[in-house]
């Protein structure tokens, strides 16, 4: 199946090498910069997937990220550089990793190897050393099943050059088609690194004295959560649970996401060092929109645990409506236990940095709404990008209408009946460049607890609800023809919100 969509990604690439020349002619500079993201990290031109490598280091968080810098569809991919102090304020650095002759650089990741494991440091200071796939086009082409393998590079400079090892590849597929996306740890009780791997239906662990000499320790989930797609972009890593230590194993899978498509599951449970032993058999999503996927933490942020999804679904990644660049990355949310009754689940919220972008709140408190409420004509306005809160103590129907006048609306709400939110872009703007992009989406509502809060992030083309304190989550895109400019909130019953809160957000541009 990933095979498949890898010929559709090279079909792309083929069709864009043979008509940049004249997109670029044709195309006015900056015709489709009304979208560009004003809150999120969006490349500065063309294309980008996964977000990868995300290491803190020295005070920064680097985001690497897949990246065709040659065009805005999917091709040969590069690791793109970005780094941000704060995690909201991104500073675009020249690319970090390029293709060689063992292949393009697919998904990976990357650690500070602090003990010099290695060997690559040099005068005591400890190297980033990057994990990654080596894709062998040339392999894929010809049918072999060996085209993916494991390599590594390493920066003794914070990241700005990349210096490729020269017994690439580390680790070597075995044949098996789907063999990729290594996210390293350090395992200290065994003073071992520890590579999670995508290897098709299943997640395979490795470890390593030293990054380079990989040793295979177990396999998990061929029998267990969501199998419509191939398993991509896996992590691993502890979350705390009232003191104790929780094993959390993050699962990209495309397609068979919840709402079509790709999406992201994820498991709880422990971690011995050598298997991975769930406390549940349920499937879970870390985000039930369409628009989140490929997402992993940053390493060596301590106890705190960073995620950052790419904001977009591979349903249509390449065919939304912007050429000049095409994708974002969601906002980072920081990622935490959460107990509902006997079930203990993950919850997101937006990382606190976001309030570097806050304007002084317009507080609206016991708002009642009979049938329709323009919240602008409460709020004194709204601009897009924007975050909204809302507290309700009733649990009833509403519905929350993002719109222009043009008649073109997203709707975003709850739906008592089927103890659901949903997202509806079924009227959104520009929806026909795919037929499953126009759609209503839903996500489970978690708590019985009867009140309910929402955050939602609202960018100019995208969305981001994050219900009951980040147990329900969704992230959708949305083209509208004329920006949004009016927000309502709808509902058939008589409904009394506690507590309305309208930030104005500042772009990070
Ligand atoms: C996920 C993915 C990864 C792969 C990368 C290629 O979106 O397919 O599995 O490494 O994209 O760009």
């Amino acid at each position: 199946m990933k095979v498949k969509l890898h010929y559709q990604k090279y079909f792309f690439f083929i069709m864009m090498f043979v008509s940049t020349e004249t997109l670029c002619q044709t195309t006015p500079k900056n015709k489709d910069e009304v979208y560009r993201p004003q809150i999120h990290f969006s490349p500065e031109t063309n294309w980008v997937n996964d977000p990868n490598g995300m290491v803190y280091h020295k005070g920064v968080y680097h985001l690497f990220y897949q990246h065709h810098p040659y065009s805005s569809v999917w091709g040969p991919m590069h690791w793109g550089h970005a780094t941000s102090r704060d995690l909201i304020s991104w500073k675009h650095q020249p690319i970090a990793i390029y293709p060689d002759s063992t292949g393009t650089i697919f998904s990976g990741s990357a650690v500070v190897d602090k003990t010099n494991t290695t060997g690559f440091g040099k005068k005591g200071q400890a190297p980033l050393v990057a994990i990654y796939t080596s894709h062998n086009y040339k392999g894929e082409k010809e049918g072999r099943s060996d085209f993916q393998n494991q390599s590594i590079a390493y920066s003794n400079d914070e990241g700005k050059t990349w210096i490729k090892y020269s017994g690439n590849p580390v680790l070597k597929n075995p044949g098996i088609t789907d063999f990729r996306d290594p996210k390293v740890m350090w395992y200290e009780p065994k003073k071992k690194w520890v590579m999670t791997l995508a290897t098709k239906d299943r997640i395979t662990f490795y470890s390593s004295p030293d990054l380079k000499k990989w040793s295979k320790e177990s396999e998990f989930g061929k029998e267990v959560g969501a199998h419509g797609g191939v398993w991509e972009c896996p992590d691993l890593f502890t979350l705390d649970d009232n003191g104790k230590k929780v094993w959390v194993l993050i699962v990209s899978i495309n397609p068979g996401g919840p709402n079509k498509g790709s999406a992201t599951q994820y498991f709880i449970g422990d971690f011995n060092g050598k298997t991975f032993t769930p406390s549940h058999t349920d499937t879970r999503w870390i985000d039930y929109g369409p628009d989140n996927y490929a997402g992993i933490t940053w390493s060596n942020t301590g106890n705190r645990k960073i995620f950052l999804g790419w904001m977009s679904n591979w349903l249509y990644a390449q065919v939304v409506p912007t050429e000049t660049w095409r994708n974002a990355m969601t906002i980072p949310r920081e990622l935490k236990i959460k107990h509902v009754g006997k079930d203990i689940f993950i919850a997101s919220l937006p990382v606190s940095e976001l309030s570097r972008l806050q304007s002084q709140p317009v507080s609206i408190s016991n708002l009642k709404i009979n049938n329709r409420i323009d919240i602008a004509g409460k709020t004194g306005k709204v601009t897009l990008p924007c975050r909204i809160n809302l507290s309700i103590d009733t649990i009833k129907d509403f519905s929350l209408i993002v719109s222009n006048d043009e008649g073109e609306e997203l709707i975003i709400g709850f739906d008592k009946q089927h103890n659901q939110y949903f997202i509806n872009r079924t009227k959104s703007g520009k929806i026909d460049f795919q037929k499953e992009f126009a759609a209503r989406h839903t996500a489970p509502r978690f708590t019985n607890n009867n009140k309910m809060n929402i955050s939602l992030i609202i960018d100019v083309s995208s969305v981001e609800l994050f219900a009951d304190d980040g147990l329900s989550v969704m992230t959708e895109v949305f083209f509208p023809n004329k920006l949004y400019n009016q927000v309502h909130i709808q509902s058939s019953e008589s409904i009394l919100i506690k507590k309305l809160e309208y930030i104005s957000l500042k772009s990070n541009r």
